[in-house]
This record gives structure tokens, sequence and C-alpha cells, in this order.
């Protein structure tokens, strides 16, 4: 992975979520409604997630037109430089329906299948963080770090639920469990947000189950990159079945709790 092509993907990344951060923040119109439905009756669309996508994946075309893409919203292609783009237009789309501010622009790139360059947006936060691969994470000129782990039961845990019935019911249980052996638990609404939290030392750690890539790809290299450990069920790499994100010390009693709690099947 050479250094100047991931400037080059960090300076695109960074370009594609800022217009599509502003495009989402000044032109989400009052009467925003939903345009259609996903995986469940709450699993929404808005027409605004169509726009970000489309005015994204138009970006990515016209700087990087051998790359890759895969988007929430349906992008998808191969591409042919080794480059692959992986971008959820709007994470926290519930939020954003409902005039709340956590909602984010994540734009991740792979190389050769390895995320190399992360950006999340947070445009009503004012925030936009990044990572390259080996070179750190930043908000602004400040370099990311987590924060020193504390015991389990001192952490703020941050988790999230999937849109299908059967799915929350087992996380419900799971919570059900953790909550008393906790600080406390947030359940902000976007796990891209939730990660970069972790990221920055505002949260402790972070879980959840049934995440898909555009969800975590960029949010998971700035946690790894501000120091946390990311992963899935012990010594698996985070995926849709289960991603964790915490410092070391707490990643490890926070994920084998996960693991005997059975959070990665339904
Ligand atoms: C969702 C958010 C939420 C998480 C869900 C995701 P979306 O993404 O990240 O925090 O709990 O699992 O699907 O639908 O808002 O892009
Ligand atoms: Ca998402």
């Amino acid at each position: 992975m050479s250094d100047t092509l991931k400037a080059e993907l960090l300076a695109v990344a960074l370009e594609a979520a800022d217009r599509a951060g502003a495009l989402l923040k000044d032109g989400r119109p009052a009467d925003l409604g939903v345009a259609s439905t996903k995986t469940s009756p709450i699993d929404v669309v808005t027409e605004m997630d169509i726009a970000a996508e489309k005015l994204i994946t138009d970006f990515l075309a016209e700087r990087r037109p051998d790359d890759g893409v895969l988007g929430e919203e349906g992008a998808s292609s191969e591409g042919t430089s080794g480059v692959r783009w992986v971008v959820d237009p709007i994470d926290g789309t519930v939020n954003y329906l409902y005039g709340l501010p956590s909602w984010a622009v994540s734009i991740a790139a792979e190389i050769d299948g390895e995320t190399a360059v992360g950006v999340v947006t947070v445009p009503m936060r004012g925030e936009t963080f990044r990572a390259v691969r080996g070179a750190g994470a930043f908000l602004g000129d400040r370099r990311l770090r987590v924060r020193p782990a504390p015991a389990l039961d001192q952490a703020l845990v941050a988790t999230g639920f999937g849109y299908l019935t059967t799915r929350r019911a087992g996380q419900a249980e799971v919570l059900r469990t953790l909550l008393p052996e906790v600080r406390d638990i947030r359940r902000g609404g976007s796990a891209a947000i939730d990660l970069c939290d972790v990221a920055c030392g505002r949260l402790d750690g972070y879980y959840e189950r049934g995440l898909n890539p555009w969800d975590y790809a960029a949010g998971a290299l700035i946690a790894r990159e501000a120091d946390a450990l990311t992963g899935g069920r012990p010594g698996v790499p985070e995926s849709p079945e289960l991603t964790v994100a915490a410092p070391s010390g707490l990643f490890e009693r926070l994920q084998s709790r996960l693991e005997a709690l059975g959070a990665w099947h339904d």
C-alpha cells in the first residue's frame, strides 16, 4: 500500500463526505418521509439516502473511475484497480428521519481487501473523523486516542439493535444481563459515530451484532488507529456476526462476556 495512494484516497474520501454532508444538512426537506423499506418495515430509506449515495458514487466515478464501490443503498461495482469504496451515505437514517443530530456519512477505501482509509463526517456536530492505516486517527488537528481501559463494571458501552424482530429479541436478552454489569449503556443510533466516539474517548466500548460492512468499515479503522482493539468473536475479525471495539484491557473482558452471552447469534 503506497503512502501516495493512501493520501489520494483520503483526499477523495474527505471531499466526497464533505459534499454529501452539506447536501444532507442543508437539503433535508422539512416534510422528509420514508421512500421505501428494506429488511423490515422499520428498516427505512429516505430520498436523501438515495440522493447522497448518488452524489458520492458519481463523485467517485469521476475521480477514481477504475475503483469498485459497495454502497448501502445498492451501489455495487467490481472495479479493476484493487481499490474498493465502502459507503454508507447516512448512518443513522432513523435519527435523520426524525431530525435527531446523530447521523453520519461513512466512507472507507479498501486496497486489496484491507481497509486503508476511513472518513466519518458528523455534520450536526461539525466533526470529521479520519484515519489512514498505519498513520493514526485524527479529528481536525487532534490525534485520537482511546480512554484508558476501565474495569467492566465502570465501562460506558454503546450498542445498537438490528431491524429484525427476532434479532432484537436476542439483543434485548443479552442486554438484560449485561446492563447491570457495566457503568451504563448508550444507544446513539449510528454505529459509525459510536466507533468514532470510542476512538476519541467519549465511550469506553461498543458492540453490536448484525452490522453491514458499510456501517463499520470506516469507523473500525478509526477506532483501531486510535489504539482500540476491534474484532468479532474471540480470535475473529469484526464482521456482520459481531463487532466489538474497546481499548486493550476492556476489549478482552467485553468480548469474552459477549461470547458467553451468545451475543453473536440470534
Ligand atoms: C444503522 C445504525 C444503527 C445500528 C444499525 C444500523 P443505518 O445503520 O448504524 O446504529 O444499530 O444496526 O443498521 O440503517 O442507519 O444506516
Ligand atoms: Ca448504516
